[in-house]
């Protein structure tokens, strides 16, 4: 039986944590989808297509496994795209306590309605506080993000400024 699991998150826009739990995640998995889910309770900086093509971008930059494919879902519950695409498995990256006590209940519910599991994954400690809001404000204020976001991204925000 193949293991296919779900990366969701906002990805607005997609950061180097992001990409190193995406690749994390790849090795341990058949099939990985990386999946762009619209977020109603975050203000969005990039529409949903651009975030699809620089995610895309940057995994292709990076070289990481053929067996990611990235996609976006905005048709109802997280756990529907799971059951459609055959994924019994959520993937989410933990930098902090923070992030424990916000992903928990999300996961518990996940389980609930369609017995899809989380995991849990640390990334490289490098990352710990990078996230895209940090990004997004950085980038509103005119700041350097190259750091904490793939080359693409960098490019992009620095052609089309926010
Ligand atoms: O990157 P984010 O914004 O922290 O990602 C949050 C996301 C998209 C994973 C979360 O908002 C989500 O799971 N949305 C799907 C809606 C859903 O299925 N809700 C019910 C179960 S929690």
């Amino acid at each position: 039986m193949r293991r296919i699991a779900v990366v969701p998150g906002s990805f607005d826009p997609v950061t180097l944590g992001h990409l190193d739990v995406i690749e994390r995640a790849a090795g341990l998995f058949d099939e990985l989808h990386v999946l762009v889910v619209h977020n109603p309770g975050k203000t969005a900086l990039l529409p949903i297509g651009r975030r699809v093509e620089l995610l895309q971008q940057s995994i292709r930059d990076a070289g990481l496994p053929g067996n990611i494919q990235v996609a976006s879902w905005s048709m109802g519950l997280l756990v529907d795209y799971c059951l459609e695409v055959g994924a019994s498995v959520l993937i989410k990256g933990i930098r902090s306590q923070v992030d424990v006590a916000y992903e928990t209940p999300m996961a518990i519910v996940n389980r609930n309605l369609a017995a899809v599991e989380t995991v849990f994954l640390l990334p490289d400690p490098a990352h710990a506080h990078v996230s895209s809001s940090l990004v997004r404000q950085v980038a509103a204020l005119g700041g350097d993000i190259a750091p904490y976001v793939p080359t693409a991204v960098a490019e992009f925000l620095q052609k089309a400024p926010v």
